[in-house]
């Protein structure tokens, strides 16, 4: 079987970053699960299907027509043969996302769809619940948090350098809005997995954080 790290925690911390690296540098596939929330978030909203709809956005996240196509730098995300990759990144789509996520049902539709990325060599997924739900069988479980104020920061830099006008303060308080719900939710709400090892990467930059990985994983 194929090995599998699971790297969970909140908005902002750097898993997207973190994780991309360590499968590029290993070679392995890349789950952005987040992705896929998002992506049903723009479906619902195309569809006009209310967020909290969850009947009416079950057969919706059950034949989500979604693809991931390798591109230069991570991935393309195709939803119903349009290009959403920009799309998706918005903080009104993650907070439609997170919407979305907190209904056991769709969680439960997705399960599957996920599960299919466990392919040869490995894979690196990344999360907020793939070492404790997804992946419970991963051989290395990472969580990886920072301050709200700092993953605020990050998130400020992201958007900015890709070119959207954002507030900062207004991104401490969807952090602190999106933290809040992703924790407090009934079904799989953010928690380390009992076997993670959490990173604290407030004061680490990202050669400090993967070194720490590659330690723990023995890589
Ligand atoms: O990049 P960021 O961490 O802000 O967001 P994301 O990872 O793309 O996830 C967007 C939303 O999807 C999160 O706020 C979660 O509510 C939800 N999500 C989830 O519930 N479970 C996952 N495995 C991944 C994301």
């Amino acid at each position: 079987l194929f090995p599998v790290i699971t790297v969970d925690g909140p908005s902002g911390a750097g898993k997207g970053t973190i994780s991309t690296l360590l499968a590029n540098r290993l070679g392995w596939h890349f789950l952005d699960s987040g992705a896929i929330y998002r992506v049903l978030a723009i479906a619902s909203i195309h569809h006009q299907i209310d967020a909290s709809d969850e009947s009416g956005l079950l057969p919706l996240a059950s034949g989500l027509d979604v693809n991931f196509e390798p591109a230069e730098h991570g991935c393309k995300v195709i939803l119903e043969g349009e290009d959403v990759s920009d799309d998706i990144r918005t903080e009104e789509v993650g907070a439609v996302a997170s919407q979305v996520a907190s209904l056991p049902s769709i969680r439960e539709a997705l399960l599957r769809r996920q599960r299919a990325f466990k392919e040869a060599p490995g894979l690196v997924a990344d999360g907020r619940d793939m070492g404790t739900i997804v992946f419970p069988e991963a051989e290395v479980k990472i969580f990886l948090t920072a301050s709200a104020q700092e993953r605020a920061n990050r998130r400020f830099k992201q958007l900015k350098e890709a070119g959207h006008d954002v507030s900062i303060l207004r991104l401490l308080a969807d952090i602190e809005a999106r933290d809040e719900r992703d924790s407090n939710r009934s079904v799989a709400p953010l928690v380390a997995a009992k076997d993670a090892l959490i990173i604290d990467s407030t004061e680490l930059g990202i050669e400090q954080v993967l070194e720490k990985i590659t330690e723990f994983a023995n890589l």
